[in-house]
């Protein structure tokens, strides 16, 4: 079902959130960015995938993980039979850190402070859709969700609970795939196997 098809308070309540969001000044990174890049998906999705924070592309077209990294990502789900239109996708920081090379933005990791600053909106999302599974990909999003320094390898492959009391998986991030090159496969098999596990939660 769509957001249209829910409607009503949850509907409206995320629509409120949401354009308070695209004006947050709560840290500084609104300064160099496009636009704030909301989650997006059903309101009533039982998953709801966490990034850390828009790239690129995501900040000009105001969308989260549609760049390089979110086509990575789109196929692993794919292979692991999960369908993306039926997760909720959002990020831990709403605005994209970067350092300018050239004419080039350069990704940059965003700062305790800044992730602190942007839980905000994401504790806003999760109680809207109050999902019934979460999952944390790469660091950033874990340590929004748990609230504290966590590492992937010590948390990946079992149910967590996140700072809320969500169940929260961790897997790796999506770009960490592409910039790996050791083991490059092996990986990305890790992933899918992970969203694997993920999906049969579900059924
Ligand atoms: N990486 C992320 O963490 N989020 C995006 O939306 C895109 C790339």
């Amino acid at each position: 079902r769509s957001r249209d098809d829910i409607g009503g308070n949850a509907g409206v309540a995320w629509e409120g959130v949401r354009a308070e969001a695209m004006a947050c000044t709560r840290c500084p990174l609104y300064r160099d960015g496009t636009q704030t890049v909301f989650g997006e998906g059903p309101l009533d999705a039982p998953l709801m995938f966490v990034g850390e924070q828009p790239g690129d592309q995501e900040d000009l077209a105001g969308r989260p993980f549609i760049g390089p990294a979110g086509q990575l990502f789109d196929r692993a789900l794919g292979e692991a039979g999960i369908d993306r239109s039926a997760a909720y996708v959002t990020n831990a920081v709403k605005h994209f850190k970067f350092e300018r090379r050239g004419k080039r933005r350069i990704h940059a990791k965003p700062d305790g402070g800044e992730i602190d600053a942007c839980r905000w909106w994401l504790d806003q999302e999760r109680s809207l859709l109050r999902p019934q599974i979460t999952v944390a990909l790469g660091a950033t999003a874990a340590r929004s969700l748990f609230g504290r320094v966590v590492t992937i390898s010590s948390m990946r492959g079992q149910a967590q609970q996140a700072r809320d009391g969500g169940e929260t998986w961790v897997t790796v991030h999506p770009s960490f795939l592409l910039r790996v090159r050791d083991n490059k496969e092996e990986e990305y098999a890790r992933f899918v196997e992970d969203l694997v596990q993920i999906g049969k939660r579900l059924e």
